[in-house]
């Protein structure tokens, strides 16, 4: 049986929700990093991921300007960098550096991958669509990297900005 409730609360019951960051190139050279809940696979061959970015936020233009970005899977190790790079503005400051985030050289565009995190998608980006106060972009996979240790899990948001893992019982 369901019963009537606002929004929000309704919302609230859909953690754990996966975590992802999306890295561009700023016009300043430094690559941005931001953490987004709404991001899913479009399609598969070819490979195509989509993110939903905030109209107003720096990342927006950032990604908008460079045509392309890396969309990193986190792990479940990367809680307190995640929170950093989605509470922080890289309007104001070089945030991977803030963080001590290590990265390492992208292979197909002028990008960088998470080095801890599970895995990393080169994307450029192929269309931008209008929903609402997000922006949703689009972007085709061009390489792809995994953790040498397949063991590590994966981050999610569990609510209330608490992040961690999510084990079976
Ligand atoms: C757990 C979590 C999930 C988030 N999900 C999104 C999202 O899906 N889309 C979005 O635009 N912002 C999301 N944010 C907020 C941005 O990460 C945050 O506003 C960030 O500081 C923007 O960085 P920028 O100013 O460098 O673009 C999320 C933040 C957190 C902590």
């Amino acid at each position: 049986m369901q019963t009537a409730v606002t929004d929000d609360q309704a919302l609230a019951r859909r953690f754990p929700e996966q975590i992802a960051i999306a890295t561009a190139k700023d016009a300043q050279g430094k690559y941005n990093p931001i953490t987004l809940g709404w991001t899913m696979l479009t399609s598969h061959d070819p490979l195509m991921m989509a993110i939903a970015v905030g109209r107003q936020r720096y990342s927006a233009e950032v990604i908008r300007k460079a045509g392309a970005f890396v969309l990193t899977f986190p792990s479940e190790q990367q809680a307190a960098e995640a929170l950093f790079h989605g509470t922080k503005s890289g309007r104001e400051m070089d945030k991977l550096k803030e963080a001590g985030t290590k990265t390492q050289p992208a292979t197909k565009i002028d990008g960088v991958l998470f080095a801890d995190a599970v895995a990393n998608f080169e994307c450029e980006l192929v269309s931008e669509h209008e929903t609402g106060d997000h922006v949703i972009f689009v972007g085709r996979v061009v390489a792809s990297h995994m953790n040498e240790d397949a063991s590590l899990g994966r981050l999610y948001s569990l609510g209330h900005e608490r992040l961690g893992g999510v084990r079976p019982a």
